[in-house]
């Protein structure tokens, strides 16, 4: 085969390698615009992952690779004075032109073509090539030629980053944050050879401007970043390795997402590979891994099909696919790390303290759990663990270490033993609205199983507010009562709390209880529907009528009534349910409230019934018993509420004297499209926690105590809501401190003799697997 690869950096010269070892014949040249040694940037990072995967495919670069790394397992954070570390991180690192000349070197030995200073226009440049690979990079001109197949999807990033270098030498791979007087910068700074590492400077647009960086040219940005960072630089100088750059050269990041990888131009079939298909942001150092890895698997099919002009298409089908799943994960964790450290100065650097700070920092791309962070570095963790619990009133002990989700809780008047909650869980058990035996037992043997705090279910505030027939309600002094024999039993009997969640089901009530069909209308004595607007949830629903103001007094009125037994029941926490498309969620959102009068449109007017539920609630409400309120932090659905939003809802419940923010999500809208993933929702909790400065309650696909502990570690949320886990093990709390070896953990005295066999069984089975607990 001709091939032919338009670019020389790590991709184009690797797939080279590996095509001409799979078969010499083929005639491959790598067309590059720069000299051998010209290249821009200083070093990049590498895993032992990817070191193993090129190690099967061509030992002899591998090795030299290997030989020229450098390796370094420390992290040190710098911020407001103070200088942390942190060990067992494990991260190679070369120079890129190190490792552009191993590839170079390696290409002409092998005798693939190597053709520098030559700028390639355009694909046709190349009839007689069978194959050519568009390696042109991030600015890859073949991708722009062929946009209309390639579909590119260029999301450019609000920050701004300068990519420099220095000579003082750095044992850890160190961020260096600092405050200006118009915002947070921050250094990422990495060894790649002795005496030499990567300098890459990043900021805020706004602070970018405000400081006029846009307006000043490379040197003096050199100079600006200088003074800046003079503390760590100790004297040494930055350099720039990219005098190829007009302007500024402070640059954007731009996310990459190609609709289409591969076109036929009438000659030759072009492939697109490494930052010209897809980029993934230096946060998590994994660009040079995607080329090299696209170049491994492109030659990889190859192998499977044979390699020839006819088998092109089927192997170009199948990189192409495969290669997709692999880089939208790399994507995702690049994502989450690349936000972080978009929001990192207005989120976290004033807000947490040092310690928390760089917590936050380590699991910034939620991938590093609280258990991965103990088998990292057990001694700083445990320093970790020591400080949370003393900053949660613990006293100080070397001991015992508390883990972050069983430290103590305090908001108002309310005490909770832990930062776990039994979320609440609608059981249609009810009949008139009145909770019963089934209620009791449900919830008595939660409040038993070792959450600090559970709730009930949705309760209505009226037999119309009802979901279901089945649901529970506070709207008569009969179920007041049967709810004061439950929370007797808990605070009688447990050491757990109990919050009551207040609620109407707006246009999602007169449905069957979910076993005869979720969300479906009843067959037959239905009630009358209200909400903010004629919208029914699904499109052969029941449609409701927009509320008039008469009736919104109404049900306000019935809240109030509702919030009133249930202090006189002796909740602890009145929660005021305002998520999940039910009456008050009904309002917040865009999509729900289509109101022209002072209800509808911006968001304080979509936010003033619901504020004049709460506040009318808050009222009667006991002084020292806190209130929290549930928010779809977003809809999930085109033109709906998104966490920007929900910044503001916050915000304002906040500012009517809400306590803590229960932060879930969706089912406002029946054609949303939630992107689920791991701890999916936590973002939101973490996002208003810090942003509004109110406390919040993480829910969502929480279920093993390591994420409870990562996210209250990090100060992600200042408590975990736990719902489906707590409906398949009603003690789901005890096992996880059992099985996360806190064997402190107070057990009901009547199950005492339990505990120990249980922390035994599990004791044994860890030792039976050959695993540390
Ligand atoms: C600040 C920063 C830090 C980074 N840190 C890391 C890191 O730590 N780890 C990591 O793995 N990755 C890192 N990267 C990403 C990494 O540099 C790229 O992902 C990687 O180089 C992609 O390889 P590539 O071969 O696809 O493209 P490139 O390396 O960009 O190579 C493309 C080549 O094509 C040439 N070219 C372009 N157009 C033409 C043309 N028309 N004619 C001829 N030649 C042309 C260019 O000169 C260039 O040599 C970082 C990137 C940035 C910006
Ligand atoms: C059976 C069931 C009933 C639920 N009922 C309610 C409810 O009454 N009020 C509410 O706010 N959320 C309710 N939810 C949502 C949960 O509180 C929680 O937000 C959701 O299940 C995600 O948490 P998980 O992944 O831990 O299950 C319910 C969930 C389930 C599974």
């Amino acid at each position: 085969m001709r091939i032919v690869c338009i670019g020389g950096g790590p991709a184009g010269l690797y797939f080279g390698i590996l095509m001409k070892m799979l078969d010499p014949a083929h005639r491959i040249s790598v067309v590059e615009r720069n000299r051998p040694y010209d290249t821009f940037g200083f070093g990049v990072v590498f895993s032992d992952a990817t070191m193993d995967n090129m190690r099967k495919w061509d030992p002899v670069t591998a090795d030299t690779i290997e030989q020229a790394f450098n390796h370094w397992d420390d992290i040190e954070v710098l911020i407001k004075g103070r200088r942390m570390r942190t060990s067992g991180h494990g991260f190679v690192g070369i120079g890129r032109k190190k490792l552009l000349n191993i590839l170079q070197a390696r290409a002409e030995q092998l005798g693939v073509e190597l053709v520098f200073e030559t700028e390639v226009d355009s694909d046709l440049d190349f009839p007689d090539a069978d194959l050519i690979v568009a390696a042109d990079g991030v600015n890859s001109r073949i991708r722009t030629k062929y946009a209309d197949t390639f579909r590119p999807d260029i999301l450019m990033r609000p920050n701004r980053y300068i990519w420099l270098g220095t000579d003082r030498r750095f044992d850890a791979f160190t961020f260096d944050f600092r405050k200006t007087e118009h915002g947070w910068f921050q250094a990422h700074i990495y060894k790649f050879e002795d005496g030499a590492a990567t300098f890459i400077v990043e900021t805020t647009e706004e602070a970018f401007l405000a400081h006029g960086l846009d307006k000043i040219d490379q040197d003096d940005s050199i100079v600006f970043c200088e003074k800046l960072f003079s503390e760590i630089l100790e004297g040494h100088s930055l350099v720039a390795n990219a005098r190829h750059l007009r302007g500024s050269a402070w640059l954007s990041f731009p996310r990459l997402i190609c609709g289409k990888w591969t076109v036929f131009n009438g000659n030759s079939h072009v492939v697109l590979m490494g930052d010209a298909a897809h980029t993934a942001h230096f946060a998590i150092g994994s660009g040079t891994k995607l080329a090299l890895e696209d170049a491994i698997e492109l030659t990889n099919q190859f192998k499977q099909h044979g390699s020839s002009r006819e088998t092109i298409p089927a192997v170009l089908a199948a990189y192409e696919e495969l290669r997709r799943v692999d880089v939208a994960r790399i994507q995702n964790a690049a994502r989450n790390a690349m936000e972080w450290f978009e929001v990192a100065g207005a989120r976290y650097a004033d807000t947490l303290e040092p310690e928390q700070f760089m917590y936050s920092l380590l699991t910034r791309s939620q991938r590093i759990s609280h258990e991965n962070l103990r088998l990292r570095d057990k001694a700083w963790l445990e320093g970790y663990e020591r400080w949370f619990s003393q900053r949660s009133g613990l006293p100080a002990s070397n001991d015992s270490v508390t883990p972050p989700m069983f430290t103590p809780f305090r908001i108002r008047g309310l005490s909770l033993s832990n930062r776990i909650i039994v979320s609440p869980m609608a059981v249609y058990s009810a009949e008139e609205g009145v909770p019963n035996d089934f209620h009791l037992v449900h919830l008595g043997a939660r409040a038993l199983g070792g959450a600090g705090l559970i709730f009930t279910e949705m309760t209505c505030v009226s037999a119309e507010a009802r979901i279901t027939p089945g649901c529970c309600g506070l709207w008569n002094d009969e179920q007041g009562t049967a709810f004061k024999r439950i929370v007797d039993f808990v605070h009688g009997n447990t050491s757990a709390k109990i919050g009551a969640q207040l609620g109407h089901a707006g246009r999602k009530g007169s449905t069957r209880v979910p076993w005869e069909g979720i969300d479906e209308a009843l067959p037959a004595h239905n009630w009358p529907l209200v909400s903010a607007s004629a919208v029914p949830y699904l499109a052969d629903g029941q449609t409701p009528e927009p509320m008039t103001r008469a009736e919104m007094d109404l049900v306000r009125d019935a809240f109030v009534a509702a919030a009133k037994r249930a202090a006189k029941a002796g909740f602890d926490i009145l929660e005021l349910h305002c998520a999940h498309g039910y009456l008050l969620s009904s309002f917040l959102s865009p999509l729900t409230n289509r109101r022209a009068d002072e209800y509808g449109g911006g968001i304080e007017n979509r936010a003033r019934y619901p504020l004049e539920i709460f506040r009318a609630i808050r009222a009667v409400w006991p002084e020292d018993r806190p209130m929290s309120v549930r928010l779809s932090c977003h809809d999930w659905a085109e033109g709906g509420n998104t966490p920007d939003d929900a910044l503001e809802f916050a915000r304002l419940f906040k500012q009517a004297g809400a306590d803590l923010i229960d932060c879930s999500s969706g089912q406002v809208w029946a054609d949303d499209h939630p992107v689920y993933g791991r701890l999916y929702q936590t973002p939101f909790a973490d996002k208003i926690r810090n942003e509004v400065g109110i406390a919040t309650i993480a829910v969502g696909a929480i279920s093993e105590a390591d994420h409870a502990n990562s996210i209250i570690a990090a100060g992600r949320a200042d408590l975990c809501a736990i719902a489906r886990p707590h409906l398949a093990d009603s003690a789901w709390t005890l096992h996880e401190a059992a099985r996360i070896g806190m064997k402190s953990m107070a057990w009901p005295k009547q199950y005492i003799s339990a505990k120990q066999q249980y922390e035994a069984n599990l004791e044994r089975a860890a030792a039976a697997a050959g695993g540390v607990k």
